[in-house]
């Protein structure tokens, strides 16, 4: 290459595609492009109208994972593109500086701070970590409750193997007559030898949300910490993880904060990382460095870059105003089929005991005869559950759902009764 074609190359290199981070964070925002709605009716309408929804039936079974609004999907495949365009330049330069403003992004949402905050690929390898990193010694206890998740308690039962711990299962009620019912079961299980309770923030099957602050200040009392599986209540109502004074707490970020898939959140109290190890090991020194806890290597980063779409996406509706939205859809259906006969309502009536799933059983039909039926003869997607004290079809709505579609449950479940 002769002197002047070199310097022309060099000079078309220098107009390539590389935006620094925040350019970056401009160009790839939501922000501006959503538009302002005062009327709720026509704010829910606009928020279906962003979602690719199936003809062939009514999805209520949001609680696995969300479908993610076109807004929040077509910034996540620019993402994909531009980190392949940018290859380990990004990684490079300004992998750390994207993921500490999306950390600090998501410490707001969650009223947390940066320090004690860090992203994973899900609630799994949250809480997961936190149960098999625990410094755990031959005769400690650990208390959790059968409604728990699957995966948890697995891990729970591995170190019980692995280290001789001794684990304490609780059964929670479906309808408890008011907070202290709960925190005297966790507590009636207390010895001197207990370090770690699981508790849901939001019971998965039922979604019963439970009181974590108390729990919270009653273990303390006995110097025992809390670790909160939270799977279901990021970006589903509006809390603060400080306001709980817990040790732990994991969620997923692609249920209701409608990430991509593949994204996690972990909030560890500073006053704890240090203790904690880690479930890969790195090479970063300072133990108490939260990024100590999750480093994983090359990972697919365009994901967790779309964070930062679905907090202004959650943002642009007002967490508190999808709080209201999730249990005013939930009520909607299950006051319908409250006090029938053969229909068990399997969710508490107290308002304050859950948000948007709740789940119905029939005294003459079992769960998955009645799931079926749901979809074959209705069109409507729901899971069947059938453990521990609960027996019945959980139904998550999400905000996409209209008061048509939950009438169509309502009559089919009345239907059904009378089978
Ligand atoms: C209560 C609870 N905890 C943990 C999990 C695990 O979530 P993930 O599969 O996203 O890791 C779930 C998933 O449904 C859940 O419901």
């Amino acid at each position: 290459m002769d002197k002047r074609n070199f310097l022309k190359t060099i000079g078309a290199l220098s107009f390539s595609p590389l935006l620094s981070a925040n350019e970056l964070s401009k160009t790839f925002s939501i922000k501006n492009k959503l538009p302002k709605i005062e009327n709720d009716e026509e704010l829910w309408k606009e928020v279906r109208s962003h979602y690719t929804l199936k003809d062939e039936y009514i999805n209520l079974e949001s609680g696995y994972y969300n479908i993610i609004p076109n807004p929040i999907l077509e910034n996540f495949i620019k993402h994909v593109k531009h980190v392949n365009v940018e290859g380990s330049y990004y990684m490079r330069y300004d992998l750390k500086k994207n993921k500490d403003r999306i950390t600090s992004e998501l410490a707001k949402l969650v009223g947390s701070s940066t320090d004690q905050l860090a992203i994973t690929r899900n609630a799994t390898e949250s809480l997961d970590l936190v149960i098999s990193g625990f410094p755990w010694k031959e005769g400690d206890e650990a208390i959790y409750a059968k409604q728990d998740y699957g995966t948890m308690k697995e891990m729970f039962e591995q170190i019980s193997s692995r280290y001789g711990v001794i684990n304490k299962i609780i059964s929670i009620p479906n309808h408890p007559k008011n907070d202290e019912e709960i925190v005297s079961l966790y507590e009636s299980q207390i010895t001197e030898k207990t370090k770690l309770i699981m508790v849901c923030h939001m019971i998965n099957i039922t979604g019963q949300i439970l009181p974590i602050k108390k729990i919270c200040e009653m273990a303390h009392k006995y110097g025992v910490e809390v670790m909160v599986d939270g799977a279901h209540c990021v970006g589903h109502f509006d809390f603060s993880i400080d306001d709980f004074n817990c040790d732990y707490y994991g969620s997923s970020l692609h249920k209701w904060l409608a990430t991509p898939l593949g994204v996690g959140l972990l909030y560890v109290n500073k006053k704890n990382t240090e203790k904690l190890w880690p479930l890969l090991a790195n090479g970063i020194q300072n133990k108490s460095d939260i990024k100590r806890l999750n480093h994983i290597g090359t990972h697919p980063v365009h994901t967790d870059l779309a964070i930062s779409n679905s907090i202004d996406y959650i943002n642009w509706i007002g967490i508190k105003k999808k709080e209201e939205r999730m249990r005013f859809l939930q009520r909607y259906w299950s006051d319908k089929l409250r006090n029938i006969n053969n229909i068990i309502i399997n969710t508490p009536e107290d308002i304050n005991r859950s948000c948007g799933i709740a789940n119905v059983g029939l005294k003459n039909i079992t769960p998955s005869e009645m799931s079926k039926i749901l979809m074959d003869k209705y069109k409507i997607f729901t899971v069947a559950i059938d453990y521990a004290n609960v027996k019945g079809c959980r139904i998550s709505p999400n905000v996409f759902t209209t008061t048509q579609e939950l009438d169509i449950l309502v009559e089919a479940i009345k239907e059904m009764s009378l089978i």
